[in-house]
């Protein structure tokens, strides 16, 4: 470690099932010692690497520098502790702080209460020491502070980010139900995809799962259109650092090999998808109509699809069971070739697709649980395979229909 650019041991916060592809791209990024927990991964770099990960990691939700580790089992203990934190030198005594608290623990059990509980020792230490204290700002803060307790173990880290990094810029609040950007690229990165070839969203809503491949396809840093980054209010920033981490991304950045088509029933979403292409710089690289599903058919030459449909977890299972099986039976009429992935936390309607997953992966879409399933729709070979065990009498069928 050199005192000129020194390594900071990090941790990148994710969702549940995208900590492998994570620690993937940490290590595509440079990263050190990288490994991956439950919804995190550690590692270690300098600032450059730092810079880098809040730019370009597309499954990251914060990068975060752990400063202090103790135990508290009391309200007490846990003032005291971030009182001895030396905190003069992070912030200002006239600066702005943020703090979040997340909580795994029977002794401390409200977030809120933590964060008032700390924000005050450290506002204490400021006025004992300088006469003078740092306010609160929970939009625009100079500082934001993580508390992490597991039980008795309180975790004080720098939030390198800030605000989350989901929050990619080119998205407004739509009223649609959208995906989180992060869920959309993990999604997209555990198909394997090379980003080449045609990729199909036939509901895609405000197109978060169209943009997010159009980015991958593009090798465009995910948070390129970001304001700012927490680190660039910290009294460490290094903006040379940073520019030059920033111009070797947008180096990096090709032209589009893939074909990004999306479509949806509605007209809002069309119109809400174009603009959000739009501000994410990438019109020249997808293109969305409004169709139904049932009137849509896959690009010749096979590739990849992903669905988001509707769950309809309030509707009686008839009802949303014909919609799923709507969905299987077009897949198999008209997307030939296709690796059809859909995601849902109805479990009972993805059955009625009628089609065998190859592939079922636990994600998390916002609190709700649910399945990623992996559709193989290959007619051609199944057809041969079919015939072959029909030729061979073994009359093996050949698992369209998920059992169970
Ligand atoms: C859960 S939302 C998709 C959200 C999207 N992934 C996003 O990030 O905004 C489901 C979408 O399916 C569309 N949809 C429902 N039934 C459809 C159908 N039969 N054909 C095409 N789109 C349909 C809805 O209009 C809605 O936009």
């Amino acid at each position: 470690m050199s005192e000129l650019n020194p390594m900071y041991a990090m941790v990148a916060k994710t969702q549940f099932g995208l900590e492998q592809i994570l620690a993937e791209e940490l290590r595509q990024l440079g990263a050190e010692e990288v490994e991956a927990h439950n919804r995190a991964v550690s590692f270690k770099g300098d600032l450059a690497v730092m810079y880098r990960a809040n730019l370009c990691l597309r499954t990251a939700l914060k990068v975060l520098v752990p400063i202090n580790k103790f135990r508290a089992n009391n309200e007490t203990q846990l003032y005291d502790g971030i009182k001895k934190i030396n905190w003069g030198q992070y912030l200002e005594k006239d600066g702005r702080l943020v703090i979040h608290t997340s909580l795994r623990s029977d002794i401390f059990t409200h977030s809120q209460y933590v964060s008032l509980k700390c924000k005050d020792a450290i506002v204490d230490q400021f006025r004992e020491k300088y006469g003078e204290r740092p306010s609160v700002d929970l939009t625009h803060p100079d500082l934001s502070i993580d508390i992490h307790i597991n039980k008795d173990e309180v975790t004080v880290s720098l939030d390198s980010s800030s605000e989350s990094l989901h929050r990619r810029g080119y998205r407004t609040d739509s009223t649609l139900a959208p995906i989180n950007e992060v869920t959309a690229a993990g999604m997209i990165m555990l198909t394997g995809w090379n980003g080449e070839g045609n990729y199909y969203d036939p509901m895609c809503g405000s197109g978060t799962l169209l943009i997010e491949a159009g980015m991958i396809a593009r090798n465009m840093p995910p948070n390129l259109k970001r304001a700012q980054f927490g680190f660039e209010r910290w009294k460490n920033f290094d903006p040379m650092i940073f520019s030059q981490v920033r111009e070797d991304a947008i180096a990096q950045i090709r032209e589009s090999k893939a074909n990004i088509i999306g479509s949806d029933k509605t007209f809002k979403a069309i119109d809400i998808s174009r603009e959000n292409i739009t501000r994410a710089g990438l019109d020249e690289d997808i293109k969305v109509s409004n169709k139904r599903f049932e009137e849509v058919k896959g690009p010749e030459g096979g590739g990849l699809m992903i669905i988001n449909p509707p769950y309809g977890e309030r509707l009686p299972i008839d009802e949303i069971g014909a919609f799923y099986k709507m969905m299987g039976d077009q897949m198999k009429k008209e997307f030939d070739g296709y690796d059809v992935w859909v995601i849902s936390s109805n479990i009972a309607a993805l059955k009625m697709t009628g089609l065998a997953p190859s592939k079922k992966i636990q994600l998390f879409n916002g609190a709700l649980e649910c399945r990623y399933h992996k559709f193989e729709i290959y007619r051609g070979t199944r057809d041969k395979k079919k015939l072959a065990a029909q030729e061979e009498g073994d009359g093996e069928r050949l698992g369209e229909v998920e059992k169970g």
